[in-house]
């Protein structure tokens, strides 16, 4: 099967040796502190030199009080449901979006109430619209969940215009944002716009960063970039009390492959790796798919977002690709509502360069024949 469906780093690319070493001397520098319980907030060491980096890639150094080590994005989002919303609440998503973050605000009850984005992203007049929706409707809605920069799965980033003009609307609603920064650093013509957070009064804006992409997702590190009231509550949390520090070794052995200058080389290689394979899934789709098949050259992250005829159903196209020896997911899976099931997203992270060509041969024979 060539898989274009699963959005995850390509394993042959993830830094086993240096992640060893980091591990090593993880043991050797904090001895048994690095396997005890740790603070709830994370480790200083790692806390410290994250700050740090982030001021140097994006100019706006956060507080080591605006920071809190979280288990990745998926587990951030997780614990600020627990403790923000209730049963019953409004989450706004952005439109498309994570489909797997929507299964997240799912377990904790809330409806899901779509925003709109077009070719510039998430739209504020969309943001505007459904905000007096719930206005009317007599619910509240404590969140936005969406991911401005390089999103999943079209690819696509938040116009720079549009950052604080939604930031804005957000604040004088009292929404709270939680934006998915996890594709930031894997941009490949240009670096993206600032992140939300830089535009946001503060309390506005909750950035969940992560590892995940940049270095490897079983090590289920990330962190929360928030106001420091906000980090202080899930400090304050049951979880964090009673555990401590999420992933407390994890976040040591980070910490010394920071410390030892690793990250920067590795975050350089993979977007020479990703770019060639983006290129090539492009150039692979320019070829094969029909006319009637439109697509973006997307700017970083992992995916491409074909749109097929209108009449198509990616769904029930699905079946018939994989007969063919091909996987994609259907668009319909990142909306709440149904919408997108003439869209299919293609994953150019798990693949290399060869396998693409052979993938969007066979996808184009698929479509072709419909
Ligand atoms: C937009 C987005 N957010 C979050 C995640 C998962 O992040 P983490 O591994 O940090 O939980 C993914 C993984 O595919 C993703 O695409």
């Amino acid at each position: 099967m060539i898989e274009f469906g699963w959005g995850h780093p390509d394993q042959r690319l993830l830094p086993v040796e240096g992640l060893r070493r980091a591990a090593d001397e993880a043991l050797q520098q904090a001895g048994p502190a690095a396997l005890a319980y740790g603070a709830e907030q994370g480790p200083g060491r790692l806390i410290e030199p994250l700050c740090a980096r982030i001021g140097r890639i994006e100019g706006a150094t956060p507080e080591p009080a605006q920071i809190l080590i979280t288990g990745g994005v998926s587990q951030a989002l997780d614990l600020l449901c627990t403790l923000l919303a209730r049963p019953g609440d409004v989450a706004l998503v952005e439109a498309p979006v994570y489909h797997l973050a929507l299964r997240i605000l799912r377990d904790h009850a809330l409806e899901l109430v779509p925003v709109d984005a077009d070719a510039a992203g998430l739209r504020p007049d969309a943001l505007e619209q459904a905000l007096a929706w719930v206005q009317r409707a007599g619910k509240r809605a404590p969140l936005l969940y969406c991911v401005p920069t390089f999103t999943n799965p079209t690819g696509r980033s938040l116009q720079v215009d549009r950052r604080p003009a939604l930031v804005e609307i957000a604040a004088r609603h009292g929404v709270l944002v939680l934006e998915d920064d996890v594709y930031r650093e894997l941009w490949y013509d240009a670096p993206p716009p600032p992140p939300l957070v830089s535009y946001a009064p503060p309390g506005t804006v909750a950035r969940l960063g992560s590892f995940s992409k940049i270095l490897a997702p079983g090590l289920r590190l990330g962190w929360l970039q928030a106001d420091a009231a906000l980090v202080r509550r899930c400090m304050q949390g049951g979880l964090l009390d009673s555990g401590g520090g999420v992933n407390h070794f994890t976040a040591h052995v980070v910490a010394e492959y920071l410390r030892m200058e690793l990250l920067d080389t590795h975050v350089a290689s993979l977007r020479i790796a990703y770019r060639a394979r983006r290129n090539a899934l492009l150039e692979a789709l320019t070829r094969y798919l029909p006319a009637s098949c439109t697509f973006e050259a997307p700017g970083g992250g992992f995916f491409a977002w074909v749109r097929l005829p209108g009449h198509v159903d990616a769904t029930a196209l699905l079946p018939r690709a994989e007969a063919a020896g091909v996987s994609f997911l259907p668009g319909a899976r990142f909306h709440s509502n149904g919408a997108g099931a003439n869209y299919m997203r293609l994953a150019f992270s798990l693949l290399p360069v060869e396998e693409m060509e052979v993938g969007a041969c066979e996808l184009g024979r698929v479509l072709s024949a419909l």
